[in-house]
C-alpha cells in the first residue's frame, strides 16, 4: 500500500513541469526500434514514455532491485496494453542482470546514488550495451535541495569518475535541470 503511494509520487514528480521530462527525452536522440533499459525504474514514468518513443519494433527493459516496484509497473503495463514491448528485469544490488548486447541506451534517473559500488556496477553493465550504446545518468545534485539533505544525491565527480573508471567516456552534459546532473556516456574504446 505504502509502496504504491510512493511509486505514484515518483511518477507524479518525474512527470512534473519542474522535472522537464519532455526536454529530457528530446535530448536522448531515441530512434524508433531501439532497445532501452530504465535502470532503477521505480514507478515506471520514463519506462512508459520510452515505450511510446521506441514504438512496436523497439523494446524497453524496466530494471529494478525491488520486485514490488516491478509488480506495480506490470499492472500499469496491462492497463496500457503493453505486452511484447516491455520486459521486467529484477536487478541485484551489484548488477542489472540485463542480457549481453541487449540495449542501445541505458537510462538511469535518480538511482545512481543508491548503487553501492558504481564502478563495478557500470563495468558489468558494459556487456549489455550494443555497439554505439550510450548510458545516461540523471541524479540529484549533492549541493542543492531536500534530496541532498536526505542523502539521495551525488556530486559531479562521483558520477563522472565512477563511469570513467568503469570504462566509459563522457560525451555530453546538459545543464537545463536546476537540481540534477544530466550526463551522457559512451563505452570508451
Ligand atoms: C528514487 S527511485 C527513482 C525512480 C525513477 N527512476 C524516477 O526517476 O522516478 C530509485 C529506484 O532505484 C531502485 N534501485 C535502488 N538500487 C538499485 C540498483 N542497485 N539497481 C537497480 N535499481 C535500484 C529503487 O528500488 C527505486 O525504484
Amino acid at each position: 500500500m505504502f509502496e504504491k503511494y510512493m511509486l505514484k509520487m515518483f511518477n507524479k514528480k518525474a512527470g512534473s513541469e519542474e522535472s522537464r521530462p519532455g526536454e529530457i527525452i528530446s535530448h536522448l536522440d531515441i530512434r524508433s526500434g531501439e532497445s532501452i533499459a530504465d535502470v532503477g525504474s521505480g514507478g515506471g514514468y520514463f519506462t512508459f514514455r520510452f515505450a511510446e518513443e521506441v514504438g512496436d519494433r523497439g523494446h524497453v527493459y524496466a530494471v529494478d532491485v525491488s520486485a514490488k516496484n516491478l509488480g506495480f509497473i506490470r499492472e500499469e503495463a496491462k492497463k496500457r496494453y503493453l505486452n511484447g514491448q516491455l520486459t521486467l528485469v529484477l536487478a541485484e544490488e551489484g548488477g542489472t542482470n540485463l542480457m549481453d548486447k541487449s540495449v542501445d541506451l541505458v537510462f538511469s534517473r535518480n538511482a545512481f546514488h543508491h548503487i553501492e559500488n558504481p564502478v563495478e556496477y557500470f563495468r558489468k553493465l558494459k556487456r549489455a550495451l550494443r555497439p554505439e550504446g550510450r548510458v545516461v545518468i540523471i541524479d540529484n545534485k549533492k549541493e542543492k535541495g531536500l534530496m541532498s539533505r536526505l542523502g539521495h544525491s551525488s556530486t559531479e565527480e562521483e558520477i563522472v569518475r565512477s563511469l570513467e573508471n568503469a570504462g566509459y567516456r563522457l560525451e555530453r552534459s546538459f545543464d537545463f535541470l536546476d537540481r540534477q546532473w544530466f550526463f551522457v556516456f559512451s563505452a570508451a574504446q
